[in-house]
């Protein structure tokens, strides 16, 4: 019998990429409703993927997944964090405030954090884990790809910055990669 797992976003983009890791798990993925809006009140990405998750599991009496990701620059205590995606009203405008306030600071030292839930239909966590990628935040941005922050972090181990990489190459590296890789024993250890 195929188990379904609702995914706690509205981006069909999101959707696809789980889709992808979670390939030969055994799930099915299916997009929350649309009308079903969700909160992200919490002050880390582990609370706010944990408040998706049980929000859209309570709501559609399913099991449910969400993520919650953003930057932290070391120079900067941790900033943009999870206010990654309010830190401007569009990903020029963010990378342009973050490259404004951390100036010409030689400390450029900076992570990728990705938190994933899964929730019981009745709201409650049943599995969570977190991937980190380290990098630096350049002074200008570089490469076409990707979204988001990726054309100012360079990962130096690939000399590139994720908007450089090939989406499998950033896939096998980042934050979110590690977060999903890590869960995929789990969920599948998961006796349903
Ligand atoms: P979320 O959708 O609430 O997890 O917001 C994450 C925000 O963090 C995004 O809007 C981006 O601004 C930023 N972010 C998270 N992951 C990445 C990434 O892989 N590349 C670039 N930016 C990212």
């Amino acid at each position: 019998m195929t188990k379904l797992l609702v995914v706690a976003t509205g981006n069909p983009g999101k959707l696809r990429e789980l889709q992808a890791y979670l390939a030969n798990s055994g799930w099915e993925l299916t997009l929350k409703p649309e009308e079903l809006e969700i909160a992200e009140t919490g002050e880390t990405f582990a609370a706010n993927a944990g408040l998706k998750a049980s929000q859209v599991a309570q709501a559609t009496g399913q099991w449910a997944i969400a993520d919650d990701s953003g930057l932290q620059v070391d120079a900067l205590n941790g900033v943009p964090g999870v206010y990654s995606a309010r830190y401007g009203s569009n990903d020029s405008e963010r990378i342009a405030r973050l490259l404004r306030e951390l100036g010409n600071a030689v400390n450029r030292q900076a992570q990728f954090v990705c938190a994933v839930a899964i929730a019981r239909p009745d709201g409650t966590i049943a599995l969570e884990s977190e991937g980190i990628c380290r990098g630096e935040i350049l002074h200008a941005p570089r490469g076409e790809g990707g979204f988001g922050y990726d054309p100012i972090f360079y990962v130096p181990e690939k000399q590139l910055t994720f908007a450089e990489m090939s989406r499998e190459l950033k896939g096998s590296i980042s934050h979110r990669g590690q977060a999903l890789k890590a869960l995929i024993p789990q969920l599948a250890a998961l006796n349903i």
